[in-house]
């Protein structure tokens, strides 16, 4: 690697990330069903109709993976919880086994001297409570806290820092609008409550986890840059509405106690009633924030479309093996932009960054440079953005491990460490010992 931990601030924090569903092996330990079992077994949604029963087996692994993660040698992991492992249901009997899974991973990195970082919601919705309406049911915010106040009551005083929801667009919009995700809906109305309730179950979140006597809590938001794809007047809006939906929605929410007025737009009409009235909920205080950051993309404008009339196109720059373009400077423009409009002084982390190649193993190692080289320009532009002043406090590689990639299935593998899943076999890639050398001190 071009750079090493002494090219970045005294303290500044290094890490790697996971999520629950993508890599313990849901089927294991008591686990309820989720909503991304059900999207997985309807055809046409998932490659191979792929899900997370199995995972990396990392349920199964737990010891053998901690000790991987220690031998990176970043100072923190970035995990998730399952709503449905600790409450098969979504909410009333706890599964203790679950619990105490959770236990052992934290003790385990405690052990390690490998700082603990939670987030509590990683897609998974309990199926029970998808029957509910899920996100669409403004009751989610409550049984949301009513988890969160279970979770952290066991975890709650060993972890380092915890965040509500990963990625609050791609629950909302890219899961009830686009459709990609789990479930898999195509409608605003959907959409709308979603995106509302996403915000007011984070801030309820947060407010229970106060009320347990926590702090250093976050919200990790996704980002991705919106070229104009011609500097045609049409193009440059449309390109600017899809930031507002994807970049401005959920940290004006939390950081400015509104809405984006070209996001209401589209969205005002089918908002849930009062939503107005949430916003003290939404905008109670964090201690940090979260940007995940991998691609751009080029936006025009689509005047024949409903709301909100824009098309989407990719450019021509270098792409991952997920078609997503590299482009590295967006990563420091959207720290600055973070720090300037939103968060001030607030600590900012990079909570994920990597990409995903098709990496094979030739004679019991894996090459894979072009992660490498990734990781390179990534960091760079991480460190222009503290020498811009932006006070970042740390960056979280995507991912330790291959693992289920979610509507791509297996086949997606942005991992340090190379997993066949036929045999769990784990062989860290040549980045990994990059990053650990990189990292020594
Ligand atoms: C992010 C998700 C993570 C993984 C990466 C590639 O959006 O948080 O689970 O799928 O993308």
């Amino acid at each position: 690697m071009q750079h090493k931990r002494s090219d970045f601030p005294e303290g500044f924090q290094f890490g790697v990330a996971t999520s629950s569903y993508q890599i313990e092996g849901h089927q294991f330990g008591g686990a309820g069903r989720t909503h991304w079992d059900d999207f997985a077994a309807t055809p046409g949604n998932v490659v191979r109709a792929e899900n997370g029963a199995l995972g990396c087996d990392h349920y199964n692994r737990l010891e053998e993976d901690l000790d991987l993660i220690e031998g990176l040698g970043v100072d923190a992991y970035r995990f998730s919880t399952s709503w449905a492992r600790v409450l098969p249901e979504g909410r009333g009997a706890v599964n203790e086994v679950g619990l105490d899974f959770y236990d052992r991973l934290v003790d385990g990195l405690l052990e390690r001297g490998i700082k603990p970082a939670a987030t509590l919601y990683h897609w998974e919705m309990p199926s029970a409570l998808a029957d509910l309406g899920g996100w669409r049911n403004r009751d989610v915010a409550q049984w949301f806290g009513d988890f969160t106040d279970v979770v952290m009551g066991r975890i709650g005083d060993r972890v380092w820092s915890v965040a509500p929801i990963n990625e609050p667009w791609c629950v909302g919009w890219l899961s009830h609008f686009v459709g990609a995700h789990a479930p898999g809906l195509r409608d605003i109305r959907a959409t709308a409550r979603a995106m509302h309730h996403i915000m007011l179950a984070h801030g309820t979140a947060i407010e229970t986890m106060r009320a347990l006597g926590m702090n250093n809590l976050g919200a990790v938001c996704n980002f991705e840059w919106a070229t104009p794809a011609s500097d045609r007047p049409e193009d440059l809006a449309a390109a600017s509405r899809y930031d507002a939906i994807y970049n401005r929605f959920f940290l004006s929410g939390i950081f400015k106690g509104e809405y984006p007025a070209q996001v209401m737009e589209g969205l005002e009409p089918h908002m849930p009633a009062g939503w107005q009235d949430d916003f003290k909920v939404i905008s109670t205080p964090v201690d940090w924030s979260g940007l995940n950051y991998y691609t751009r993309t080029l936006v025009h404008d689509d005047a024949d479309a409903p709301w909100p009339h824009y098309g989407q196109s990719v450019g021509e720059l270098p792409k991952t093996s997920m078609g997503w373009e590299i482009y590295p400077d967006a990563l420091r423009a959207f720290l600055v932009r973070m720090a300037q409009e939103y968060t001030g002084s607030l600590p900012i982390y990079v909570t994920e960054n990597g990409m995903s190649a098709p990496d094979e193993i030739a004679e019991g190692a894996v090459a894979d440079p072009h992660r490498i080289s990734y990781l390179n320009s990534h960091l760079a532009a991480a460190k222009d953005a503290i020498d811009a002043g932006v006070p970042l406090a740390g960056y979280y590689v995507w991912s330790l491990m291959d693992n289920y990639e979610w509507a791509l299935g297996y086949e997606k593998r942005f991992g340090l460490i190379h997993v066949d899943f036929d045999t769990f076999e784990r062989t860290p890639k040549q980045s990994y010992h990059a990053l650990a050398k990189a990292l020594r001190r």
